[in-house]
């Protein structure tokens, strides 16, 4: 899927990009040092959300990385930014839904991929870094 790759020549690094258009959930093009999936998994329920990185650990070499950069629900009953997230995914998709870190690590798991380290960034999202497991 490329509805509009203009925002790449708008800010200027069309010529550092490679555009290639496709369906995730059938296969995502091999050799890439990282595969970057941000603010996708939360649309998906489980089995679907390990599809995708699964079809990303066969696309990429031996040490490749899929890097998942999502919201992630922390234990506990405290408010956070990905509660009402999740309940937003909740009323949009079936199975969609903000994962907490045991849950995404299963989803790793599941496509033969290790949860090797979460990364916080200021902001809500995470960084979760996947390697072959
Ligand atoms: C929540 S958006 C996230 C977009 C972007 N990564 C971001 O962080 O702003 C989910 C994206 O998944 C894309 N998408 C949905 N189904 C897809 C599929 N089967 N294959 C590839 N992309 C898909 C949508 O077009 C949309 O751009």
């Amino acid at each position: 899927m490329v509805a509009d790759p203009a925002p790449l020549e708008d800010a200027g690094v069309a010529d550092r990009c490679k555009v290639i258009g496709g369906d995730m959930l059938q296969r995502v093009p091999s050799g890439a040092d990282a595969y970057i999936v941000k603010r996708v998994l939360m649309d998906w329920g489980d089995e679907q959300a390990a599809k995708i990185l699964r079809n990303c650990a066969e696309a990429m070499p031996e040490d490749g990385k899929v890097l998942v950069v999502e919201m992630v629900l922390p234990p506990g009953n405290e408010p956070t930014p990905g509660k009402p997230f999740d309940v937003l995914m909740l009323l949009m998709h079936p199975g969609a839904r903000i994962r907490t870190e045991a849950e995404l690590g299963h989803l790793f798991g599941a496509a033969g991929l290790r949860l090797n380290r979460v990364i916080a960034t200021p902001s809500p999202n995470n960084i979760l870094e996947g390697v072959r497991a």
